[in-house]
């Protein structure tokens, strides 16, 4: 498969979950696919609570889907699109909750940052540089 072939799929993935966006208070739809080394997808949408600060992220319902799933490792792309013309790059919470399962695989994911009429390719290392992770514990 392409490399645009891949991206494509990932990020209608997230699209699709986005769809299932809780946001009633932000209306701010976001949704989040990632892909593992065994060429399974799993997909996070944003959730909202009446008490505002509780939000979950899309990214984190991914990785929480993924855990729960059993993967520890072999995240090797990551897509994140809002329903905005300008692509959606994840926030800081959600940067480091990715970095951990990357860590744990020892990979450095693709990250698709995607709006309705861009996409933009980048690496989580590069968006989460001298991260904190299991190795920091010593
Ligand atoms: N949001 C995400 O789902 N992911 C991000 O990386 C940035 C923000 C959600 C949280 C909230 O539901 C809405 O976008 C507005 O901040």
């Amino acid at each position: 498969m392409s490399d645009n072939m891949e991206r494509d799929e990932l990020v209608a993935a997230a699209r699709r979950a986005m769809e299932n966006s809780y946001s009633p208070y932000s209306r701010f739809r976001v949704g989040a696919a990632l892909r593992f080394a065994d060429g399974s997808i799993v997909t996070g949408t944003n959730i909202e609570n009446a008490s505002y600060g509780l939000a979950l992220c899309a990214e984190t319902v991914a990785i929480a889907k993924a855990m729960d799933d059993g993967h520890r490792g072999g995240l090797e792309e990551i897509a994140v699109i809002g329903d905005t013309a300008a692509p959606v790059t994840p926030c800081g919470r959600c940067r480091q909750v990715l970095s951990e399962l990357a860590q744990l695989g020892d990979t450095d994911p693709v990250v698709w940052c995607a709006g309705e009429e861009e996409v933009m390719e980048t690496r989580l290392s590069a968006l989460l540089p001298h991260c904190f992770g299991p190795a920091s514990l010593g």
